[in-house]
């Protein structure tokens, strides 16, 4: 017995020093400043912010669809009852939005945090969207046939020694027909220094119209699997089940300059006190967490929704009626374009708002937010009503789920931590 259980621990033992640890600790990168919604002249960027709706909702409409498609795989890999696979919890966004994303579109410059990262062996260089509200990787392919393709940094296979090909296809569809689509590869992705190998991506082959006079080359989606239109683990999941980063956790801070991206971790100088963390609610795959409020001032307007944390959106979002309700607490403001869901208030009063959350870890203070990008500007020149950086939209998330975006993330250093299955929020520094 005690020869057999030494013999064990040897194993052990030898098999701990054998597996790599590619990286020791954690790595920033670094994400260029984005631009706001307000023009040079003080005005509400009205077709961008209209735009980035249209973008934000095809992307979550996309995730809905991909849920539902992973359930039903797991359904025939389990071998189970379908019954048991909750999909009447799956809401799709009306018709009615459909109808507005086919509205031609003014494309200007978008705006999201970007970084580069490399793809393949050695590495092809990408300007990336990193976005904590979608699961899959794409860039445009080398054999991209969209005009929008031209500009941008294109994936060759041929060039990389570490490519593999991949049965299935990828693809968002967008409301107006157009969409983002392309086969599936493995391949060597590397973000600062973080290598994941057989990194399941798209090199697309048609780039919608959505994605022309936009900087960015792809997108790297940082949610849970469940999320994945491949039905593969993200980019963070595979390089910290390699042993790529040392924790299972990353960290954003968004603000109008010096935002980074911490893999492994979190970046003890970007905040102060304690991360208030918050248990990640359902398993449908988002960042979400439950038992939120929002307040005018001190007063709670809304209380008891859900909350999807989303880098990869500008604006905050939230339930028409609910939203409606919030902007009744400011006063005088007023409904600028329902079909939209923006409100406008008195720019001699900028509100205070904030959100909060219940059930955190005891002891932990509330981080209460202020949406400091509240203010979106003048309604138009010479205006004394301003826009206001939360709008009512149903984006089929759920009759009870708020969407925040950087409009809220630009106040809080956060935490979007698989090993806890949480979202924290810190102070920063
Ligand atoms: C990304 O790479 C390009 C060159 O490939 C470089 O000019 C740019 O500064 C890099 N951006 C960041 C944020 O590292
Ligand atoms: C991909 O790279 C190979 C080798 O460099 C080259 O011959 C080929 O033309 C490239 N393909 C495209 C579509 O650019």
């Amino acid at each position: 017995m005690f020869r057999k259980a030494s013999l064990l621990a040897l194993i052990f033992y030898l098999s701990a020093i054998a597996t790599p640890v590619k990286q020791a600790r954690g790595i920033s990168i670094g994400l260029p400043e984005r631009r706001s919604l307000t023009k040079a002249d003080g005005t509400f960027d009205y077709d961008q912010a209209v735009l980035q709706t249209r973008r934000t909702a095809a992307k979550h409409r996309q995730n809905l669809i991909n849920i539902q498609r992973n359930r039903e795989r797991k359904a025939l890999n389990d071998d189970g009852d379908a019954e048991n696979q909750e999909r009447s919890t799956i809401t799709f966004a009306p018709e009615s939005l459909s109808r507005r994303q086919s509205e031609p579109l003014t494309e200007e410059q978008e705006a999201e945090w970007l970084g580069n990262i490399t793809i393949g062996t050695p590495g092809q260089p990408f300007f990336i969207d990193f976005d904590t509200g979608s699961s899959d990787l794409w860039v445009p392919s080398s054999s991209c046939t969209s005009s929008t393709c031209g500009p941008k940094n294109k994936y060759n296979a041929t060039d990389s020694s570490t490519a593999e090909p991949q049965p299935g296809s990828f693809g968002i569809t967008y409301g107006d027909g157009s969409t983002v689509s392309g086969g599936v590869k493995t391949d060597t992705v590397t973000v600062a220094g973080v290598v994941a190998d057989n990194q399941f991506f798209s090199p697309v082959t048609t780039l919608s119209d959505n994605f022309e006079d936009n900087p960015i080359d792809g997108i790297l989606g940082m949610a849970y699997p469940e999320l994945s239109s491949l039905g593969q683990d993200p980019f963070f999941v595979t390089a910290f089940s390699q042993g790529a980063v040392p924790k299972n956790e990353f960290a954003f801070k968004l603000a109008s300059s010096g935002s980074s991206l911490y893999l492994g971790g979190t970046d003890s100088s970007l905040y102060t006190g304690s991360i208030e963390f918050h248990v990640v609610s359902g398993s449908q795959g988002f960042w979400q967490i439950g038992g939120a409020s929002i307040a005018v001032g001190s007063n709670t307007a809304v209380s008891n929704f859900q909350t999807i944390i989303d880098t990869g959106t500008t604006l905050v979002y939230g339930p028409p009626s609910a939203v409606e309700t919030l902007y009744s607490k400011i006063p005088g403001s007023e409904a600028s374009n329902e079909q939209e869901g923006f409100y406008t208030f008195p720019c001699s009063s900028v509100p205070s708002v904030s959100f909060s959350w219940d059930g955190g870890n005891p002891g932990l203070s509330r981080v209460p937010s202020k949406v400091n990008l509240f203010n979106l500007g003048t309604a138009g020149e010479g205006s004394s009503q301003c826009v206001g950086g939360i709008a009512g939209q149903d984006l089929g998330l759920g009759d009870n789920v708020w969407l925040l975006g950087d409009g809220f993330l630009q106040n809080v250093y956060t935490v979007f931590s698989f090993a806890q299955n949480a979202v924290g929020f810190a102070t920063l520094a």
